[in-house]
């Protein structure tokens, strides 16, 4: 058993000692960016995941296809008689649930939102320092990096001592890393549009979706009061925010930095929001995207059809995956509006991954070939179904509520758009958790719900060109780099040696921004 494995058995020991509600006390958020460790064969005490045998149609006319056709016993039944949930009504429950059967989306929502045991409700800890890092003075980038660490251990070491938790899902984002400058960047860039496009006639109104600590509300505030103390007067910043510990916590961040006058934190997820907002305004969306859940979908070999994935929780609570000819209308709403996208980076991906499997099903004509496909007509091998693709109809979701909400809306949203270390499939997600200061990544995505992050990487070519379908506006995509070198005072972030942690860290993020 190498290092992971161990480390995990004992996570997973732990874990199931305790009910779940007993577990909310103590369990929280992501870690983020730390190069999370690789575990390839690794399978929860009670928890089975079918990674292999087969998929079928069911013999009834449901159209359900159950995962695992070999193993004994038919779950079709089961699966026709259990209840089709989602993610609102699990929202009511303190127990994760059982017999039921839910679209994957509904599992992501649930796993990662669910007020009682969910991965965001818990105590999250995102990591933050007294006083910013000192970037002039510090030598290089190696440097940055033991300072860095240094801080975290110091960081946890003070949050240990207080209450040891072994399980503490501690996390970054630029947005704490580089604190104040990150903000500061944001701040001009939102000023000066403002100027350009809606001063004086209108007040500078920024909402955040999901502002965590509430670190960039305070400093882009702070940037304003400073330097343009006539615009801050007129600025109303507006956070909505999911989680009711980050909502606290915000608070107390707009109120330390005496800015309670300028701000408004309104706990509500951004997809319950109902409020229409016919003001022009700005709307930040700053490592968000990545937790939107995704549907999942496979490809039949043979037709090249998609079929939508369901996750099936049985009386036992374990996972099984089932999947649909019919597509859920979200899903097919996300297909259509994808296939008016020029997508080449997608495209090439796609035929890496699941293209290349449609010509395999060509060659053949083995025995066993023909065996499988006269039998095709009533199972579906795992051969017969391609790997799994993750589709980001939350983020198409948000994307139609933010037009119709806020119609005179600009977004500047930033996010990871390549992840390492994620699972099987295309634009697959990231399954990972921290245990003893150890970053997890594991090989599926059904885990016990809470206790895991599932982060997504987004495809920027591709969500930028539905926001123009949608919106009709304009979008520019940039790399991290390349904004911080347009809007970022690099001074701040230089070190001795000329290095720039600010401009080399975020290689994998990008910036989208509209008008
Ligand atoms: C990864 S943190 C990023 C925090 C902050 N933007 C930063 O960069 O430091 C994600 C934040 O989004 C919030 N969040 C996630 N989904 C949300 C939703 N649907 N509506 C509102 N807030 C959400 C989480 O609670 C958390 O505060």
């Amino acid at each position: 058993m190498d290092l992971s494995q161990a480390l995990l058995s004992s996570l997973f020991r732990q874990f199931f000692r305790h009910p779940a509600c007993q577990r909310r006390a103590r369990f929280h958020s992501i870690p983020r960016r730390a190069p999370p460790r690789h575990l390839c064969s690794y399978h929860p005490p009670r928890r089975r995941l079918h990674t292999s045998t087969a998929y079928r149609v069911a013999p009834d006319d449901s159209g359900w296809l159950p995962r695992d056709k070999l193993v004994p016993g038919d779950l079709s039944v089961e699966f026709a008689k259990f209840p089709l949930v989602t993610a609102s009504i699990l929202a009511n429950r303190r127990e994760r649930p059982k017999m039921v059967k839910m679209l994957v989306r509904d599992y992501i929502d649930d796993a990662l939102y669910n007020p009682n045991y969910g991965y965001f409700s818990k105590e999250a800890v995102i990591f933050n320092t007294d006083t910013p890092f000192d970037f002039r003075r510090i030598k290089n980038e190696t440097a940055f990096h033991q300072i860095f660490a240094e801080e975290y251990k110091i960081f946890e070491d003070k949050l240990d001592e207080e209450h040891p938790n072994d399980l503490r899902q501690l996390w970054h984002t630029p947005t704490e890393l580089f604190r104040p400058y990150y903000g500061e960047a944001l701040a001009r860039y939102l000023y000066e549009n403002y100027v350009i496009d809606l001063y004086p006639e209108y007040d500078l109104i920024v909402y955040e979706m999901g502002a965590g600590n509430g670190t960039l509300m305070v400093n882009i505030l702070d940037w304003l009061r400073t330097n343009v103390p006539d615009v801050y007067v007129r600025t109303q910043f507006k956070i909505i925010e999911i989680s009711k510990r980050m909502v606290e916590q915000q608070l107390k961040s707009a109120e330390r930095a005496g800015h309670m006058g300028h701000v408004e934190v309104i706990n509500s997820s951004m997809f319950d929001f109902k409020t229409y907002v016919a003001n022009p305004c700005f709307f930040l969306a700053l490592e968000v995207f990545d937790n939107f859940a995704h549907d999942m979908i496979r490809y039949d070999l043979e037709t090249q059809q998609p079929l939508q994935g369901y996750l099936m929780v049985d009386r036992e609570g374990d996972f099984h995956e089932f999947y649909t000819q019919e597509l859920e209308p979200r899903t097919q709403r996300f297909l259509d509006l994808r296939r008016r996208i020029n997508n080449p980076r997608h495209d090439k991906m796609f035929s890496n991954v699941i293209g290349r499997s449609f010509t395999d099903t060509g060659r053949g004509g083995s025995a066993w070939s023909k065996l499988k496909n006269s039998l095709k007509k009533q199972v579906w091998f795992t051969e017969n179904l391609t790997a799994p693709e993750f589709i980001p109809t939350r983020a198409m979701e948000f994307l139609e509520l933010l037009n119709s909400r806020f119609p005179h809306h600009r977004l500047l949203m930033s996010d990871f758009d390549s992840l390492p270390e994620a699972i099987e499939g295309v634009n697959a997600p990231v399954v990972q958790t921290r245990y003893k200061r150890e970053t997890i990544a594991v090989k599926q995505l059904f885990v016990h719900q809470g206790y895991f992050d599932i982060l997504f990487p987004t495809d920027f070519v591709e969500i930028s060109k539905m926001y123009e379908l949608l919106s009709g506006k304009f979008a520019k995509v940039e790399t991290h780099e390349k904004f911080m070198r347009s809007w970022a005072e690099l001074g701040d972030t230089t070190t001795k040696s000329k290095e720039n942690p600010l401009l080399t860290w975020y290689k994998n993020a990008s910036v989208m921004h509209t008008h």
